[in-house]
């Protein structure tokens, strides 16, 4: 199984794609959690990417490419995974078209697009950014991010439809309706 996970922020791909880890026993690649521990580990890519995300940004491509590939080549990889937060712009989504290729790995299965209206989303993220303190839940961050996702990472919904891999599930409700809609898309 190879998972795209596409949706706005606060959509839940994170939450969804833990569920998907536990259920078919393959990793979750997630180019903001890795982010989120570079910059907390205070490496050199940290260094850069910070201020990009705390701005609500996109980080420079070749960045997050980096972070994909080295992942995709580990071993557990091979039987399949779950991205969460990648791609987020076409040439991301070239790029890993052409990896999955060069590494002999299949193509991507399926891409689900979590639905959620934008009133739902900017109530989760305030109600995060309250329990966690999440640099970029403030409140004009949150509305850039949401500017970002409809610019950039929308377009790729129609990328997937037209190779008919994509699949979108409403991803409003109870998290555990919601995992069972996405099994269903499957
Ligand atoms: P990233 O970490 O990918 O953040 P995001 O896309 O903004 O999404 P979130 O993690 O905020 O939300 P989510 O969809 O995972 O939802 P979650 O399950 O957490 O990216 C962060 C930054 O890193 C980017 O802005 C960029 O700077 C950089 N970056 C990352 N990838 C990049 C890339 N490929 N290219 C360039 N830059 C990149 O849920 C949200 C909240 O809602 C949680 O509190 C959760 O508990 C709650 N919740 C979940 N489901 C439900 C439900 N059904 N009902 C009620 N509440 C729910
Ligand atoms: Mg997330």
């Amino acid at each position: 199984m190879r998972i795209v996970l596409l949706g706005a922020p606060g959509s839940g791909k994170g939450t969804q794609g833990e569920k998907l880890v536990a259920h078919f026993g393959i990793p979750k690649i997630s180019t903001g959690d890795a982010l989120r521990a570079a910059v907390a580990a205070g490496t050199e890519l940290g260094k850069q990417a910070k201020a990009t995300m705390d701005a609500g940004k996109l980080v420079a491509n070749d960045i997050v490419i980096g972070i994909v590939e080295e992942r995709l080549e580990q071993a557990d990889a091979v039987r399949g995974f779950i991205l969460d937060g990648f791609p987020r712009n076409t040439a991301q989504a070239q790029v890993l078209d052409k990896l999955l290729d060069g590494h002999h790995q299949q193509p991507i299965d399926k891409a689900i697009h979590l639905a959620v209206d934008d009133e739902e989303i900017i109530r989760r993220l305030h109600e995060r950014a309250v329990k966690e303190g999440r640099h970029d839940d403030k409140p004009e961050v949150i509305r850039h991010r949401i500017e970002v996702y409809n610019a950039e990472t929308h377009p790729l919904l129609d990328y997937y439809r037209v190779q008919g891999k994509l699949a979108t599930v409403q991803g409003v409700g109870a998290v555990d309706d919601i995992f069972q809609r996405i099994l269903g898309a499957l």
